[in-house]
């Protein structure tokens, strides 16, 4: 029995989808639990460097003989999810529906979501999250209002306009009254989801039923966290964080599997940190450094474009997302990002009113005031692309990656030295570590 979960272990963007992407090569199942399109994972692929971003279906898509599964903790946008599959079925990808699968209790993202999403923003002007727009946050609020419409409600008409039309009630007088836009046309809705109900048909089940089967089989079982911990809706930094959890524990929860059946966690962290949106940021370089990372590490988001925020490792962050996921090991990305940089800055810990903090702090304001207290590192100015073994990285670079592990107290077992498959260091079997 092998299920292995891979968890962002910062703000997300940490190169989840490369490392689900390189894993579900020997994966039979990878599954996604958690969160919906606001998820932008890239993958590069071969030597003409193929491109291909999933911001739904899971990272597995590549390979053949992997089964994708969106579960029920996901919050599915029906328009972007066909897109996804004309796209990749485009391309060659996705051939066969059996290669997806779909649960049947997944909530739906409607367009009332999405608009709420937007309006609530851009009232909220200076103060905003700096969300996604995709309706995200709307649609989780109506799961737990339970006037939400889920996937298996496509194939009932009836059922579903009564239900949309309940959803609509509410939403509308919010949409019109509190932000002034057009209401949403039920009528409008119904047909549009009716369309959706046919293409995505072959592809619906009971995948917690589907994945239990395939654990109880001995099958390895690969889950595709979406995000970073600190956007964990309990864990994170909130107010500015995301509407699902990330943690491991989501995995039980969103993919109806029981906790036990998770044998491996995989934390994926960048060698330095990034963040898109809102909230506070410890370690955040508004200077030519902070530039230099944003350009070399091509750091602007692959959900909405927008220039990622960028700074130092902070081994609070990863600390903290280590202890709560309980993460056998870490993927460290983009340590060829941080080549020609005469020093480098790890945070290992904050300083706030003169108290020494070795956690993140609960209070959003709390967290703003914390400076970090930093360790100075060597650099190296080696180009690191071509290594593919530890031994292979300069003294520095290997120096640096065992105090990430001293400090985080997890070890490292995968290295990122570049966008594609074939530019990793895997120190260890991910599946039997
Ligand atoms: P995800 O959301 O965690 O899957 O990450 P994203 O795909 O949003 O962002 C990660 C970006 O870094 C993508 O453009 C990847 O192609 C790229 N990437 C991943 N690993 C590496 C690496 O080791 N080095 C470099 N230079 N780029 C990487
Ligand atoms: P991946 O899976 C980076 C951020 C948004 C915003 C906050 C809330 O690619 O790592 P939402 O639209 O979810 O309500 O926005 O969360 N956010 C992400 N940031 N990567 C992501 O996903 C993110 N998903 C949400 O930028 O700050
Ligand atoms: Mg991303």
């Amino acid at each position: 029995m092998s299920a292995l979960v891979i968890v962002g272990a910062q703000w997300g963007d940490e190169g989840k989808g490369k490392v689900v992407d390189l894993f579900a090569a020997h994966a039979d199942v990878v599954a996604r639990f958690q969160g919906g399109n606001n998820a932008g994972h890239t993958l590069v692929v071969g030597d003409a460097r193929e491109r291909t971003v999933v911001h739904l279906i899971p990272a597995g898509v590549l390979h053949r003989q992997t089964t994708c599964v969106i579960g029920n903790g996901v919050v599915i946008d029906p328009a972007v999810l066909c897109g996804e599959i004309d796209e990749l079925q485009g391309r060659g990808y996705l051939t066969d529906p059996a290669q997806l699968k779909i649960d049947e209790r997944a909530h739906l993202i409607l367009p009332v979501h999405r608009k709420l999403d937007v309006a609530r923003e851009e009232r909220l002007g200076e103060k905003k999250i700096g969300t996604t727009g995709r309706g995200i946050g709307p649609c989780y609020e109506d799961k737990m209002a339970r006037r939400g419409l889920r996937v298996v409600d496509l194939f009932d008409p009836e059922y579903f306009r009564e239900r949309a039309a309940r959803l609509l009630e509410e939403r509308n007088v919010e949409l019109a009254q509190v932000y002034g836009w057009p209401a949403v046309d039920l009528d409008e809705v119904c047909s549009e989801y009716a369309g959706y109900a046919e293409r995505l048909r072959p592809h619906v089940t009971d995948t917690a039923l589907y994945v239990s089967e395939q654990i109880a089989a001995g099958k390895r079982v690969l889950f595709e966290g979406a995000h970073g911990t600190m956007l964990d809706i309990d864990h994170g930094t909130y107010p500015f964080v995301t509407s699902s959890n990330i943690v491991t524990g989501a995995v039980g929860t969103g993919a109806g599997i029981p906790p036990k059946s998770v044998s491996r966690v995989i934390g994926i962290s960048k060698a330095y940190t990034t963040r898109v949106g809102g909230g506070p940021f410890p370690t955040e370089l508004d200077d030519e450094v902070g530039r230099k990372l944003r350009e070399v590490g091509d750091e602007f988001g692959a959900t909405t474009g927008r220039p990622r925020r960028c700074g130092w490792f902070d081994a609070v962050v990863v600390r903290q997302a280590a202890r709560l996921s309980g993460m056998s090991g870490l993927a460290i990305t983009k340590l060829d990002v941080l080549s020609g940089m005469p020093k480098l800055k790890i945070a290992i810990a904050y300083e706030s009113e003169g108290k020494r903090l070795e956690t993140v702090p609960a209070g959003a304001r709390a967290f703003a005031a914390a400076r970090p207290i930093y360790e100075e590192l060597d650099g190296w100015s080696e180009d690191l692309s071509q290594a593919r073994r530890f031994e292979d990285l300069p003294a520095a670079a290997r120096r640096y990656i065992s105090r990430i592990e001293e400090l985080t107290a997890t070890p490292v077992t995968l290295i990122s030295v570049g966008a594609e498959r074939e530019e990793t260091i895997l120190l260890r079997d991910p599946f039997l570590l």
